[in-house]
């Protein structure tokens, strides 16, 4: 899934990004700025800004870390899906999260920065994540509410990044995006099924869009009063439109269909504004989300540690990847001598 809150600062510090260092090289800042104003792609070759740089890896590997630790919620479900049809469905979407990680920890290594010092800074605490994957999943109405709002969520954010500047992230976001719209489909299906189903299933579903309706909203990261990066992440093409404008597109896709399926969102001040042709909702508990972003979700604490217990289980795999690697290396040399 699933940035785009996910430009926030790392670690402690809340100040904003410092102010765009002056390229010593003219000639190269002038290429640069002539390739940003003909919407061309920025090439892990080409000389950029430090700070173009330290933003991409930071907005890059933010989201990485969103798409692994992603996987956990749901993967909760996966040994206690309903049926044999719903188990296949939720093993491939989260293994296309753990996927998505992977394209993007790989393009973020394009722009310098090694994976392990990316899986660092998430593992010691000092990176962030989407907050979103700091709350519980109870039921399995969470699942399909996962799929449709906050995959749903995450493919609004998503679109405009596959016309992102720098062409390594742009290009590994169409793939994640057709794989979100198949994540986003399998849940809005499954929560039509339970829709049909029993009272005791209807009110399981409108439980968990209750739960988490608001939470994807805060998705779309603070109002764009509030936003201090988004500015210069515009004018350098990595971010193609604004926090509220994403937020208000996604209210308005999404009201029909909770109407579709039968369910209401829990909000009193929705509703649907002819003068400005779109839906008016109320405001969103920041002080929720700034919390939640801050380690204080009720499951910061459980994430980290599944992950960082995750990684260490796995480290005799990556040595055994190496030692097959350096065998064959050997081997292939032997042959060329
Ligand atoms: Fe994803
Ligand atoms: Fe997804």
């Amino acid at each position: 899934m699933y940035t785009q809150s996910f430009n926030v600062q790392d670690g402690q510090a809340a100040a904003p990004a410092p102010a765009v260092a002056l390229a010593e090289n003219a000639a190269a800042q002038a290429k640069f700025d002539a390739k940003i104003n003909a919407d061309d792609k920025i090439e892990p070759q080409d000389w950029m800004p430090d700070n173009y740089r330290k933003t991409l890896v930071r907005q890059i590997s933010q989201h990485a870390h969103s798409e692994i630790v992603g996987m956990l919620p749901e993967g909760n479900w996966i040994s206690r899906a309903p049926s044999l049809k719903r188990k296949a469905i939720l093993i491939a979407k989260v293994q296309d999260e753990g996927g998505h990680g992977l394209y993007l920890y790989s393009a973020a290594e394009t722009l310098g920065t090694s994976r392990d010092q990316m899986l660092e800074g998430l593992h010691s605490g000092r990176a962030k994540y989407s907050s979103i994957f700091n709350y519980p999943t109870l039921t399995w109405a969470d699942v399909g509410v996962i799929g449709w709002l906050v995959d749903g969520a995450a493919i609004m954010n998503q679109i405009p990044l596959c016309r992102c500047s720098y062409g390594p992230y742009a290009r590994a976001m169409i793939r994640v995006c057709k794989e979100e719209s198949f994540h986003q489909r399998q849940g809005y299906e499954a929560l039509l099924v339970m829709m049909q189903g029993t009272a005791a299933q209807k009110a399981m579903v409108q439980d968990a869009v209750n739960r988490w309706w608001w939470k994807c909203l805060a998705m779309f990261g603070p109002p764009d009063s509030d936003s201090p990066n988004s500015d210069q992440a515009m004018r350098w093409g990595i971010k193609r439109i604004s926090n509220d404008d994403l937020r208000q597109k996604f209210v308005d896709a999404t009201v029909p269909q909770a109407k579709v399926l039968g369910i209401s969102l829990p909000d009193p001040d929705l509703k649907w504004n002819e003068q400005r042709q779109h839906y008016d909702f109320g405001a969103i508990d920041w002080d929720e989300f700034w919390a939640t972003v801050n380690g204080n979700g009720p499951c910061n604490k459980e994430r980290l540690a599944t992950r960082v217990k995750a990684h260490n289980d796995g480290q005799w795999v990556r040595e055994a990847a190496l030692a097959y690697a350096s065998k064959h290396r050997a081997v292939a040399h032997k042959e060329a001598a």
